[in-house]
C-alpha cells in the first residue's frame, strides 16, 4: 500500500472485466449471480456500481446502489436508492474511504433527482452501524428472518437476516441554472 493512497484513489462506475475482482480471491463467489445481476442493472440505469480504485492495489472499495420503487407497506411514499454491498479492504479501512463513497452515492442520488437513501446494517456489526450513524442515517426498524439468493453454482441459498434498516433523507438541494452541478 502506497503512502498517501486515499489521494490518489479513483472511483469509478463497476465495468464487466472488474466482476472477479468482487468476489476477493474467494471469500465473495457466493455472490457472483448478484454481482453480475447489479451490473446487468447498471446497464440498463437502474443501479449505480461504484468502486474504488488505486494503480497499485486495483479495487480496494465497492459499493452498489440500486433504485427501488415506492413501497406503501412500509410507508415508503417516493422512490428511492437501496445502498448494499459497501465494504473496504481491510487494510484500506479507517482512513476515509468509506466516507469517500459515501459522499459520491449522495451525489449520485441527488444527481437522480432523489433524496432517500436505505440500507441494511447487520444488528452485530457495531462499527458499520456507528459508521451510519456518523454519517446522519437512522435506524427505521429492524428487519428480522431470512434474506433468499441463488449462489455461484445455482442454489437457492437462505441466510438469517438479523439487522437494522437505516434511512438517510437527504437535505434539499438548490439546482445552479448554469452547471447542473449540487450545491449546498
Ligand atoms: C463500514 C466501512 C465500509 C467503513 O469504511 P471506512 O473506510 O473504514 O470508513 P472511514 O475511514 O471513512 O470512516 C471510519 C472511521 O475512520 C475515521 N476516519 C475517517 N477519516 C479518517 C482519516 N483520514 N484517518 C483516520 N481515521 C479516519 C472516521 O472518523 C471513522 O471513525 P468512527 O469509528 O468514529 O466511525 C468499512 O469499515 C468496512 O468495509 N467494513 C466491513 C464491511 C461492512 O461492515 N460493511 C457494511 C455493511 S452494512
Amino acid at each position: 500500500m502506497e503512502m498517501n493512497w486515499i489521494n490518489h484513489v479513483r472511483i469509478r462506475l463497476l465495468r464487466e472485466e472488474d466482476l472477479p475482482a468482487l468476489e476477493w480471491d474467494g471469500e465473495y463467489k457466493r455472490y457472483r449471480r448478484i454481482y453480475r445481476e447489479i451490473y446487468r442493472n447498471s446497464q440498463k440505469g437502474l443501479s449505480i456500481p461504484l468502486v474504488a480504485e488505486t494503480t497499485e492495489d486495483g479495487i480496494v472499495g465497492q459499493v452498489f446502489l440500486s433504485q427501488k420503487d415506492p413501497n406503501p407497506n412500509y410507508g415508503i411514499r417516493s422512490r428511492y436508492f437501496f445502498l448494499s454491498s459497501f465494504r473496504i479492504k481491510p487494510q484500506f479501512r479507517d482512513q476515509g474511504l468509506g466516507s469517500l463513497l459515501l459522499a459520491e452515492c449522495e451525489k449520485q442520488v441527488r444527481l437522480h433527482r432523489m433524496r432517500d437513501i436505505y440500507l441494511n446494517c447487520a444488528k452485530d456489526n457495531n462499527r458499520a452501524r456507528w459508521f451510519y450513524l456518523e454519517h446522519g442515517f437512522q435506524v427505521v426498524r429492524i428487519d428480522e428472518g431470512t434474506w433468499t439468493y441463488v449462489n455461484d453454482e445455482g442454489f437457492v441459498v437462505s441466510e438469517p437476516q438479523n439487522s437494522y434498516l437505516m434511512r438517510k433523507t437527504l437535505s434539499r438541494i438548490f439546482w445552479s441554472p448554469r452547471r447542473r452541478e449540487a450545491v449546498r
